[in-house]
C-alpha cells in the first residue's frame, strides 16, 4: 500500500508564530515517523515582513497557491507598526472566506497542570463553534465626513439562511456525537433583524436532531453564566462576534491563552481547512523564547484529526497532558521552561 503523504502549508506569520510554528513541525514529524505518514510542508512567509517589503500581506496568488494542498497551519499575524484590521483582512479573514472556512472550532478543556484563575472551577470542557465567514465581521458599510464633526460611520452585519444553517448543523452533529447539550449565543431582545432571524434558523435546523436539546441564552447571560458555571456548558454555536468573544473568555478560564488552538474548516473538503493557536503574535514577549507551544500543538493535533491521523492526533496531546502533569511549564502557566525546553520534553515523550 501507498505511504499515506500531506501536502500543509505552513505561515508562521510574526512574532511568536515564527517561534511556535517551527516547533510544532518537529512535534508533527516525530508522530509522522511513529505512525507511518509523510508530510511535506510549504513554507510561506508572508505576514508583516511581507507587507514591509511587497506592500501586501501575501502575494496577489497566494489564495490559489494555497488551494492544492491538504491544509493550512497557521502561526499569528500581527505587528505593532501596521494597523490590525490590515494584517487581518490582507491575509487571515480571506484565506477563511475564499476557502469556506465556515465553521471555527474552539474546543477548551483544562488541561493537567494548569489552575483556573476561577476558583473551584476543575470541570470545564466546551466547544465553541463559531460562525466563521459572514454576520458582523463585514466589509459593508462605510465612514464619511472623516474628521469632522458630523463624521460617521456605518458598519451592516450580513445574516443568510444557508450561513446560519449549515453552521447549526455542524454544531447539532457535534453536540449529538458528544452526548450533551447545545447552547445557542442570542442578542434577539436588543438586536432585532438578525438575531431573531439567527434564532429561528437555530431552532429550525437543531429540531431535526432528536438526541439534541437546544437552549438560547441572551449573549450577556451566557458571558455572566460561563463565569459561574462553566460545567453546565457544553458545545455553544455562536455568530462570529459573539463567538470570537466567548472563545476567549473560555480560553482565559482553563488557564492561558497560550493554550487555546482553533480549527477553520471547510466541512465539505472542497478547499482546505486552516489550524491556528487563538493567541496573536504577542509583541511583548516575541524573540525571546518564552512563548508557550502547546495552543499551536492542539491546533497542530486538531490539523491531524481533520487528516484522518487519528492515532497521531490524540498522541500529540496526551505527549503534551503527559509533560504537563510531570511539571513542565511554560511561563504563561507559571512555569519557568521555555519554547525550547518544552517542545524537547514533547518530543522526546513520543520517542519513547
Ligand atoms: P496576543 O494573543 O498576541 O497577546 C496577549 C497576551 O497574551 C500577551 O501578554 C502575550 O504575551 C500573551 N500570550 C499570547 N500567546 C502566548 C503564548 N503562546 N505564550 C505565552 N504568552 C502568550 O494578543 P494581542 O497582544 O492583543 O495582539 C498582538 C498582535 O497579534 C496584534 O497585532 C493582533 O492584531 C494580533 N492578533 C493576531 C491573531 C491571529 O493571527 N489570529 C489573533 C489575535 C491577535
Ligand atoms: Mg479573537
Amino acid at each position: 500500500t501507498e505511504r499515506r503523504s500531506y501536502t500543509v502549508d505552513l505561515i508562521a506569520g510574526d512574532g511568536i508564530g515564527l517561534e511556535v510554528v517551527p516547533a510544532a513541525t518537529r512535534v508533527v514529524d516525530a508522530l509522522a515517523a511513529r505512525h507511518g505518514f509523510g508530510v511535506s510542508w510549504r513554507e510561506r512567509e508572508w505576514g508583516s515582513e511581507y507587507f514591509f517589503a511587497h506592500g501586501r500581506m501575501m502575494p496577489v496568488d497566494g489564495i490559489e497557491r494555497l488551494s492544492d494542498g491538504d491544509a493550512v497551519l497557521l502561526g499569528a499575524v500581527g505587528h505593532p507598526e501596521l494597523p490590525d484590521h490590515e494584517t487581518l483582512w490582507g491575509l487571515l479573514i480571506p484565506i477563511r472566506r475564499e476557502f469556506v472556512q465556515y465553521v471555527n472550532l474552539r474546543p477548551v478543556r483544562i488541561l493537567p497542570g494548569v489552575v483556573s484563575p476561577l476558583r473551584d472551577v476543575s470541570q470545564l470542557d466546551i466547544v465553541v463553534v463559531r460562525e466563521n465567514v459572514e454576520g458582523e465581521y463585514s466589509a459593508i458599510g462605510g465612514r464619511a465626513y472623516r474628521g469632522g464633526a458630523e463624521e460617521f460611520a456605518v458598519q451592516e452585519a450580513v445574516f443568510t439562511r444557508g450561513g446560519i444553517a449549515r453552521v447549526a448543523r455542524f454544531a447539532a452533529e457535534l453536540a449529538l456525537a458528544r452526548g450533551g447539550g447545545l447552547t445557542s449565543a442570542t442578542k434577539s431582545n436588543g438586536i432585532i433583524h438578525s438575531m431573531p432571524f439567527w434564532d429561528e434558523v437555530v431552532a429550525s435546523v437543531v429540531g431535526e436532531y432528536d438526541g439534541v436539546g437546544l437552549r438560547s441564552v441572551l449573549i450577556d447571560a451566557l458571558a455572566a453564566a460561563l463565569v459561574l458555571r462553566p460545567g453546565d456548558f457544553d458545545v455553544i454555536v455562536a455568530s462570529n462576534l459573539f463567538g470570537d468573544i466567548l472563545s476567549d473568555l473560555i480560553a482565559a478560564l482553563a488557564g492561558s491563552i497560550g493554550i487555546a488552538p482553533s480549527a477553520n474548516i471547510n466541512p465539505p473538503r472542497e478547499h482546505p481547512s486552516m489550524f491556528e493557536p487563538i493567541h496573536g503574535s504577542a509583541p511583548d514577549i516575541a524573540g525571546r523564547g518564552v512563548a508557550n507551544p502547546v495552543g499551536q500543538f492542539w491546533s497542530a493535533s486538531m490539523m491531524l484529526e481533520h487528516l484522518g491521523e487519528r492515532a497521531a492526533a490524540a498522541g500529540l496531546m496526551d505527549a503534551v497532558e503527559d509533560v504537563m502533569r510531570a511539571g513542565t511549564r511554560t511561563r504563561d502557566l507559571g512555569g519557568s521552561a521555555g519554547t525550547e525546553e518544552f517542545t524537547s520534553a514533547v518530543l522526546s515523550t513520543i520517542n519513547t
